[in-house]
Parts: structure tokens; sequence; C-alpha cells
């Protein structure tokens, strides 16, 4: 799968993504990322990407032509795309919209920063965008955001995760609660024990005590999951 970010800042982007199970997925060529600076289609000597509001305000708002031609470059040497523009005013990110984009051959995914970009660049897109938000909370950009979805969806690739992580069963996968507790060596650990059920090898009860387990902490963690 390809994921093209553009964003004012790449660096945030291609740092964390080199590390660990993502850095590994791009190694083995399950997942390719293109990071794109929009700075690079700014306008004039100063490269300018923002500017003040129309009906005044705080803040500046990137510039809807400066966002399209940057995404019209990526079209352009990498094709279409699905395209993924992030604002704290978009639909929320969920397990099932990670499994819905997981689909996807390709994925562009548009930063924006400060007050967000002018609203006719995704008006502009019609049915090829989606906006997206990854919670109820503000962010100074939509590269976190990015990083999140792009996490998400990729240990969902086939090959991304080995067989020991895929297997597990998972909070939020459809019709179940959040996951159980789950407990290593050492079995004492400064007077701390391991829950009895787990070391009596007795797997119909483990199933039960887990169930019961996941059933508890979804009411008492997310009343509103446990309604559903
Ligand atoms: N940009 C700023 N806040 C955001 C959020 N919560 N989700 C996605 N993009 C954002």
């Amino acid at each position: 799968m390809r994921f093209d970010v553009l964003t004012l800042f790449p660096e945030m982007v291609r740092a964390p993504l080199s590390a660990s199970i993502i850095g590994r997925a791009q190694a083995a060529g399950q997942v390719t990322l293109g990071v794109h600076d929009i700075r690079e289609h700014g306008i004039g000597r100063h490269r300018t990407v923002d500017d003040t509001p129309y009906g005044g305000g705080s803040g500046m708002v990137m510039r809807c032509d400066v966002v399209a031609d940057a995404l019209a470059a990526v079209t352009t040497a990498h094709g279409p795309g699905k395209v993924v523009l992030f604002e704290p005013s978009g639909r929320p990110f969920d397990q099932r919209m990670a499994e819905r984009f997981a689909t996807e051959a390709h994925l562009v995914f548009v930063c924006g920063h400060y007050e967000g970009v002018d609203a006719r660049f995704a008006a502009s897109l019609g049915d090829r965008v989606e906006v997206v938000s990854i919670g109820d909370f503000v962010l100074t950009g939509g590269e976190y955001a990015a990083l999140v979805v792009i996490d998400a969806v990729s240990r969902l690739l086939p090959g991304v995760l080995g067989n020991a992580d895929s297997a597990r069963v998972e909070s939020f996968a459809p019709g179940r609660g959040l996951e159980f507790p789950q407990y290593t060596r050492p079995r004492d650990w400064e007077g701390w024990g391991v829950p009895e059920v787990l070391l009596s090898g007795n797997h119909a009860k483990i199933e039960a005590w887990r169930d019961a387990q996941s059933e508890e902490r979804t009411a008492r963690v997310r009343p509103d999951l446990a309604r559903r």
C-alpha cells in the first residue's frame, strides 16, 4: 500500500515511521511512504503558504491553490489515490474507518496547520476526499493525525504483523469490548502475583475469566462502547 503525506513539516512524519513495525513494513515493501513538503509549492520568493482569513479572526489559513498544487504534483507522479484531509472538524477516525482505508491501494494525507485549509480545497475534490479527525481535541497540525492513521491502517495489511500479533483478540473489533489485562514473568513481582486462573492451564476457564474481565473493564472505562 502507498501512503503520501503532504505537510509543512516533513521531518515530523518521516522519522517516527522509520522505526519499529512500520519501518520494517517499509523495508519489506509492504508499505511505501512518500512525504512531500507543501512549502515547495508556496507563492513567491518567500514560498508563502497561508494568509489571513476572509471575514477576520485570529490565525492563518492555508491557501487552497498552494495545497491543490502540492496534491496535483503527487497525483501526477503516483496516481490519483483517495485523499484524507485532517481537521478537528472531520469525521471521527475509528477501527472501522481503519479497516476501510486498509482496502485502498493508495491514500494521500493532507495535514492542515494553523486554522486549517481554505474550505474550497476540500469542496473542489468532492467524493475524492474525506475530512477526518482523530479525536475531540485540537492539535497544532495534522501530522500526528497522519501518523496515527498510517499506524492503525498499516498493521491491518497482510504480512505487516507477525502471526503472533495478528492472532490477537483486539479491542474495537466489531462486537468486542476492551481487551482483558495481560501478564507475563516474573510470576511474583514485589508482592504482586498473577491471577491464579491464568496459571491453571484450564483454557475454558481462562477464556471465561478473560471475557468477564473484558466486560467489566468496558462497562467501567467505556460505558459508551458497552451500550453498543
Ligand atoms: N488537526 C488539528 N486537530 C486535529 C484532530 N483532532 N484530528 C485531525 N487533525 C487535526
